[in-house]
């Protein structure tokens, strides 16, 4: 890599051996952008080739018309007599023993799990929920569901039972998979209890638990276990033949509400956009060892933790715990042991190792190419992953997309440049990106403003919100008009045309990566029958990136360590452990306009110790001193 003006540029070596290497794409994708992808489609493989390839009724459009693909035959099928292996498996406890599993294993396990789903009565077209540590059965269970053309509703495994239930009802689905329990660092966790728990008042009627635990569980006529209804399956599972624009899964995020969305993608767009981008962002090859560190509780689980690395032919290495347990160096060691080759994470990460590693000297000679998601990246960070962790010889593409996106549509390639620390970067070829005023004017270079996207989209984006067409046009095209798609975050580009993410427009706060709406905290501490009100804002934090605060009004007499005890609890019982509160402050009123809106906007300014403005539109100006002095007293 090279230096200069401030930017990095891949050497020669790099460029050479690169999948990209040129402005030439960038140009043809400009030209046609409908043909660029149709181009990378045929890179997946289809029953019957699409009729037409892109059609926009505003707000909806699909990609692919007419195609007829199933996903899991891009991998499965094609390598089913392969002993390369897919994935690598490496347990939480650094003494268990790791475990590899082949292409041709890989096929007669979903294959198995398809048809036990199958006998099971699950049917294309309905939903099946995923509630699972990171182990090779929730790859299983995502590509069982795939192959049987049923969409799977994976649940983040630290998400609470609460959150688990509401996620059920609202996406029906009839079979939940889990398992027995799992360790995460030092602790062990019950997971089947908690799914016992979440399944109350949902459809949920059947139970699949994965033995990963071993501890007893509570175990009655709904449930099933995994290694007993797969034992006498065939091997030989026939795909599901799907329509292109056919639902492929649901996925829950969070949103400007207190309720989760159910974010919907389609089979042939998705698949097309997983393979391409992993194809040219991370320029896999059938040789790479690729580790994405993601969940696959979240998109980028599911897309390159998962899909991506497998349609491209790659081995995937699937981690089940902790990047600094037992010691700081455990990515490091499994990096250098299992000679990874491309390595994805999010700033949370790399700002722990950073504190935690310092200038630690390890070769991690197999590395080619680093990937930052989820949130942006300081330039301290990226400095750090960059010279430390890459030897200065890696691209670390910063990519930015959505769970709404499905893929990765911003982010610089490896073999072309440049990359400058804290941008995204460039637009993916054939996306189009403007940054915009209030009013829907487009901004010049260096002026934030709201970052959209213009047709014809990517093919990866979401068809919908589950069961919410009003929420689906409200959310994403209602800002700009129903021909723009609404991005929620604020954003500019230089004279270079690399973009730069300041961050959401909305009530959405990232902590450690992972994304929260202060709504949905407001909504679980509003259970908590002694208070009044309550307001939640991010606050930055060292390593998080964000961390929520609360600001409650009680109305009873309650001794206040109590209360703050409480709050939290409940906080994770409703939401679980990515939402604990950085800290609960006690205040007698909080700050609101005339018309009774809640001005989380002054409390986040508290913090920042920027100026407050004009504070004599508020209702209540005396409020504001009532805060200062809970968080003095606090700090
Ligand atoms: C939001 C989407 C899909 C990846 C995981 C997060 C923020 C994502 C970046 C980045 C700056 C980023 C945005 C976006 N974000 N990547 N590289 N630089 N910000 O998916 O949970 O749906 O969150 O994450 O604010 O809107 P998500």
């Amino acid at each position: 890599m090279h230096k200069k003006d401030g930017m990095y540029y891949p050497s020669e070596e790099i460029a050479e051996g690169a999948h990209v290497n040129s402005e030439h794409i960038y140009k043809e994708a400009e030209n046609d952008p409908v043909k660029f992808w149709e181009d990378r489609a045929r890179e997946i493989d289809w029953r019957e080739e699409w009729e037409t390839s892109f059609i926009h009724k505003p707000p909806y459009f699909e990609w692919f018309l007419g195609g007829k693909l199933n996903i899991t035959e891009s991998f499965l099928d094609k390598n089913k007599d392969s002993d390369k292996t897919a994935i690598i498996f490496c347990p939480n406890s650094p003494d268990e023993e790791e475990r590899k599993i082949s292409y041709r294993e890989l096929y007669r396990e979903v294959n198995r799990f398809s048809n036990a789903l199958k006998r099971m009565g699950v049917r294309k077209g309905e939903s099946v929920g995923i509630y699972l540590p990171m182990i090779p059965e929730a790859i299983f269970a995502l590509l069982a569901c795939a192959r049987i053309g049923a969409m799977h509703a994976v649940v983040f495994s630290a998400f609470s039972p609460s959150a688990l239930r509401v996620r059920m009802q609202d996406v029906g689905a009839r079979v939940l998979i889990t398992a027995d329990g799992f360790s995460r660092a030092g602790e062990f966790i019950e997971l089947k209890k908690q799914a016992d728990e979440g399944i109350k008042d949902t459809s949920v009627e059947k139970m699949i638990v994965v033995k990963r635990g071993s501890n007893e569980i509570d175990f009655t006529e709904k449930d099933v276990w995994y290694h007993e209804i797969i034992k006498e399956e065939s091997e030989e599972c026939p795909a599901e033949i799907m329509d292109s624009e056919d639902p492929f899964f649901v996925l829950y995020t969070s949103g400007s509400t207190g309720k989760p969305k159910g974010v919907l993608h389609a089979c042939g767009g998705y698949a097309v956009q997983a393979k391409a981008t992993g194809k040219l962002i991370f320029d896999l090859k059938g040789s790479d060892v690729f580790w994405s560190t993601a969940d696959i509780g979240w998109i980028t689980g599911h897309t390159y933790t998962v899909y991506s690395p497998l349609l491209n032919g790659a081995t995937l290495l699937l981690f089940e715990g902790v990047p600094n347990w037992p010691e700081p160096d455990r990515f490091a060691k499994i990096i250098e042991k299992h000679k990874v080759t491309a390595f994805y994470t999010a700033p949370t990460a790399v700002r722990m190792l950073k504190t935690q590693l310092g200038d630690f000297q390890r070769e991690l000679d197999s590395l080619r190419i680093l990937g930052s998601v989820g949130e942006p990246i300081d330039e301290d960070s990226w400095e750090w992953f960059y010279k430390i962790v890459g030897k200065e010889r890696c691209p670390l593409v910063d990519t930015w997309w959505q769970t709404e996106t499905g893929g990765i549509l911003m982010s610089s390639l490896p073999g072309v440049g440049p990359f400058k620390p804290t941008f995204a970067g460039r637009p993916f070829p054939g996306v189009k990106f403007k940054v915009y005023d209030e009013d829907g004017n487009e901004m010049p270079p260096n002026k934030e403003g709201d970052l959209v996207i213009l047709p014809p989209f990517a093919p990866g984006m979401l068809r919908g919100v589950y069961k919410n067409d009003e929420k689906y046009r409200e959310e994403y095209f209602s800002v700009f008009g129903e021909e723009v798609y609404y991005t929620s975050d604020t954003a500019y580009y230089d004279e270079k045309g690399l973009f730069r993410i300041v961050g959401r427009a909305d009530d959405v706060i990232k902590v450690a990566g992972h994304r929260l709406s202060t709504g949905e905290l407001e909504n679980a501490i509003s259970k908590h029958e002694d208070i009044v009100e309550c307001a939640v804002v991010g606050i930055k934090d060292e390593i998080k990136g964000e961390a929520p605060v609360a600001f409650v009004v009680s109305n009873s007499g309650k001794d206040s360590d109590d209360l703050v005890g409480e709050v939290k609890k409940m906080l994770m019982s409703e939401i679980g452990p990515i939402a604990s509160l950085k800290q609960v402050y006690i205040v007698p009123d909080l700050p609101k306009t005339r018309s009774g809106k809640i001005m989380r906007r002054i409390m986040k300014k508290i913090f920042s110790g920027e100026d407050l403005g004009d504070l004599s539109t508020l209702a209540n100006p005396e409020s504001v001193d009532g805060l200062k002095e809970e968080i003095q007293k606090g700090q």
